[in-house]
């Protein structure tokens, strides 16, 4: 099998990112709509950021309605905004629904109809406007990737949109919008981020350009995830860095398990991704590991546990139990139950998550009868 390896988004990261982005504003269109939640400008995020691209001369509108798991409609409403106040940029500050959203209002602007109508692989054909990221969290990394999520309630799937297309022009990576990111998020966006490596590393598409990122972007992790949830501004200006390079990293070498798992009851629960991810990662783990022993020793090793003497079986179980237990340092939710999932939703579950596009990514065949035990080891 061939690998490949893209990464077109231009990333500016340090100190002054946002300074350099602004002048290069003028050389991507002539009106910018920023796309954002209504916590961005609430933590006053969006006005810093507006602050420092008011330099670059251009009108800045704002649509700042985007909610968690966006949907059809949060496209189209987005979409309307951008319309009525004629931006030719899109400049996305958030997270992974902010950054998906403005990806998706990218498309429509120049292709037209609804979202829905993209669904899949490279299903439109004029590019899409230009799009910059200001990511506020650690973990999508939609900042640097070609896709995006958008869920459809007219199906109950997160429908997956993807094209090289899609690739944001330029990554904004600044201390400055994370300092103040609540320990919870960083937490829960960062173990997304950590599962983005972790899948990628192990995965059918996983390549030596793409392993040596997502390593050292499991390496950056397992030293900062927690000193991050804890609220520290160097930690968590790591994770940021460390999760763009995990989406530099996952988006050609593919994902597996875990996200199938994740995206299926985000869907259907509308569970938080990082949060989701974080709670199957470690019996993901533990599933795939007779299929690529060395390589969970070698991540084992990257989240600094001691693999001395051990061999690659012994060694490659530390790397569920180092996820156990970043998990519970970082305090996020470690079972269905907790999320209120009944049990009796797990064949439903199974079934959906067997569909998933991430699943044959997986190092490891899962059958539905695999999933169903994965899914009940987290009850
Ligand atoms: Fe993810």
């Amino acid at each position: 099998m061939s690998g490949h390896f893209s990464s077109p988004p231009h990333l500016i990261l340090g100190g002054d990112a946002l300074e350099t982005a602004a002048g290069l504003l003028p050389t991507l269109g002539s009106k910018v709509i920023i796309i954002t939640d209504p916590g961005i400008v609430a933590a006053g995020i969006h006005q810093q950021v507006v602050d420092v691209l008011a330099g670059s001369g251009l009108p800045i509108h704002t649509y700042s309605e985007v909610v968690g798991n966006p949907d059809v409609e949060t496209v189209a409403a987005a979409s309307a905004a951008r319309e009525a106040a004629g931006a030719d940029v899109i400049l996305a500050i958030g997270g992974g629904s902010s950054i998906d959203v403005a990806k998706a209002v990218a498309v429509v602007a120049t292709n037209g109809g609804s979202i829905a109508d993209y669904e899949g692989v490279d299903k439109f054909t004029t590019p899409p406007l230009p799009v910059l990221v200001v990511p506020t969290t650690v973990g999508s990394g939609s900042e640097v990737t070609k896709g995006a999520v958008i869920t459809n309630h007219e199906t109950n799937v997160k429908m997956i949109i993807v094209s090289d297309l899609m690739f944001p022009r330029i990554a904004i990576l600044d201390p400055r919008v994370v300092a103040k990111l609540p320990g919870r998020i960083a937490a829960t966006t960062g173990m997304d981020a950590l599962t983005h490596a972790i899948e990628a590393y192990v995965a059918k598409g996983a390549n030596p350009v793409t392993d040596a990122i997502n390593l050292g972007a499991i390496e950056i992790i397992g030293k900062n995830l927690v000193a991050a949830s804890k609220g520290d501004p160097d930690a968590l200006y790591q994770m940021l860095v460390a999760s763009s390079m995990a989406g530099i990293g996952f988006h050609d070498a593919g994902l597996g398990a875990v996200h199938a798992l994740a995206n299926t009851i985000g869907g259907h629960f509308g569970i938080h991704h990082g949060t989701a991810n974080a709670l199957f990662l470690p019996y993901v783990i533990d599933f795939n590991i007779p299929s690529a022993p060395a390589r969970f020793a070698r991540i084992a090793q990257a989240l600094g546990e001691d693999v001395t003497g051990l061999d690659d079986i012994a060694a490659a179980a530390k790397a569920s139990e180092a996820v156990h237990r970043l998990a519970e340092e970082t305090r996020v939710p470690r079972t269905l139950t907790e999320l209120n999932i009944p049990e009796d939703a797990i064949g439903k579950l199974a079934a959906d998550a067997l569909e998933q596009a991430d699943l044959p990514g997986n190092p490891r065949e899962a059958s539905l009868d695999d999933l169903v035990t994965l899914y009940r080891r987290a009850l």
